[in-house]
């Protein structure tokens, strides 16, 4: 098979218009790889079949189909693990300090892919912060990818997921084996609300978190849209409230009112307190 450079062209500017995913030259190994299961499904022979199609109409189930294809959606439970430690350690038991009157916790996995991320932050809770128990707490995850979302929604992993960072204890304790796979218990699974949402467009989102992951998706999009994301996040993020990134994002150079901390061997970012703002 072979992708045309107008081919490519028109696929990135695609992804690119719907999502802000920056697909540089020499992606089109990526670009071929990603949507040969989508020609099979078709019964299209090659991407130059499939874009005359997408040719034909602005926008179609089959253009979202495209952008989720060429998502990346990498991730695992307790994925690099300092963060989470972060948590365990400072972040949640200064936050159940500081929220004692509200008694409410608010956190986003914001990019949570099939939801490990957002599960990883609701099993650490229910196991380290039994305080919390009559607590309101929010895990808020979205992602743009709705089919990687309705995944996340099921909390069903395969072997291969749950034995990528999960704790052989929390496995036995909150998921059960159906068949070849494993079920996260109803009493996580529904502690998260997952909704579909593009970082790259104006959010709809109400909330100030506490605690926001946004972690491995800044990678993919350009300066511009980085600085967009983290202009927006401001609005969103207690001033009190924590940011971790992925390792390797920073918002240092991109937006001066982040500030970054060392918290063990977690990198994190909090708000530049302004004189005179609280
Ligand atoms: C590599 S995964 C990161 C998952 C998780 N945050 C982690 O670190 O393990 C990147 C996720 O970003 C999502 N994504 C890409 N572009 C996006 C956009 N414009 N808005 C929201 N999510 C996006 C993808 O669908 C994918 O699930």
């Amino acid at each position: 098979m072979t992708l045309t450079s107008q081919d490519f062209n028109y696929v990135r500017e695609l992804v690119n218009k719907n999502s802000a995913i920056v697909l540089e030259d020499g992606k089109e190994y990526l670009v071929e790889s990603r949507l040969a299961p989508l020609l099979r499904q078709l019964g299209a022979s090659s991407i130059a079949e499939l874009v005359k199609i997408l040719k034909q109409a602005r926008t179609s189930s089959l253009h979202t189909n495209v952008v989720e294809a060429l998502t990346t959606n990498e991730t695992s439970f307790f994925r690099d693990k300092s963060p989470f430690d972060a948590l365990e350690s400072d972040i949640i038991p200064n936050l159940i300090k500081s929220n004692e009157l509200t008694r409410t916790l608010k956190i986003w996995s914001a990019a949570c892919s099939s939801g490990q991320e957002a599960y990883s932050i609701a099993l650490l809770l229910r196991e380290k912060f039994p305080i919390l128990a009559d607590w309101k707490l929010t895990i808020l995850g979205t992602d743009i990818n709705t089919e990687i979302l309705a995944r996340a929604k099921g909390g069903i992993f395969t072997q291969l997921e749950v034995s990528r960072g999960l704790p052989a204890a929390y496995l036995v304790k909150y998921f059960k084996k159906i068949g070849r796979e494993w079920q996260l218990q109803d009493s996580i699974r529904t502690q998260v609300e997952f909704k579909t949402m593009n970082l790259a467009q104006t959010w709809t989102l109400a909330e100030k978190f506490d605690v926001v992951f946004l972690r491995n998706v800044l990678i993919y999009f350009s300066n511009e849209t980085k600085r967009q994301i983290l202009a927006q996040l401001k609005n969103h993020l207690r001033r009190d409230g924590w940011l971790f990134l992925g390792s390797a994002e920073t918002p240092i150079m991109l937006d001066h009112a982040y500030e970054r901390v060392k918290m063990g061997s977690a990198s994190c970012y909090r708000l530049v307190n302004k004189i005179g703002e609280k």
